[in-house]
């Protein structure tokens, strides 16, 4: 049913797993199926570049390779760029999904633009934390 990238990528993920100290998390329910996906990101407070992303998925085989992909995807680009990501991208990167799971690739998209909005109300509160 999964193609053999998949299956490989579900036997040995990159960035998989919860990260202590993180600068936001993005966590989105699927309305769809009952995954969950979440995303960890380090920003380098300069470049405004995400030097690490994690991801932890409660779901299938397929959320946790478009989750693995996703968060490798996501380091190396900046908070603006990773915003321009978009689901046929994942959907690239990942190759093959059985149609039904297609849509976790939005649902990847939205998780990382909830981490990016955590990440912009947090630096709000810093900003006017400093400010005051
Ligand atoms: S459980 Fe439905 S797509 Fe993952």
């Amino acid at each position: 049913m999964y193609s053999n990238k998949i299956m490989e990528i579900f036997k040995s993920p990159t960035n998989a797993g919860a990260m202590r100290e993180s600068d936001a998390i993005g966590t989105v329910y699927s309305s769809v199926c009952s995954d969950v996906m979440k995303f960890f990101i380090v920003v380098d407070a300069d470049t405004k570049v995400i030097t690490s992303a994690k991801f932890q998925v409660f779901g299938c085989v397929a959320a946790f390779a478009v989750g693995s992909i996703t968060a490798k995807m996501m380091e190396g680009k900046t908070v603006d760029e990773v915003l321009e990501i978009q689901g046929e991208d994942i959907l690239k990167e990942v190759g093959e999904l059985p149609h039904e799971k297609v849509y976790l690739t939005d649902l990847a998209k939205q998780t990382i633009e909830d981490a990016i909005a955590d990440y912009q109300r947090k630096q709000a509160r810093l900003a006017k934390n400093t400010v005051e």
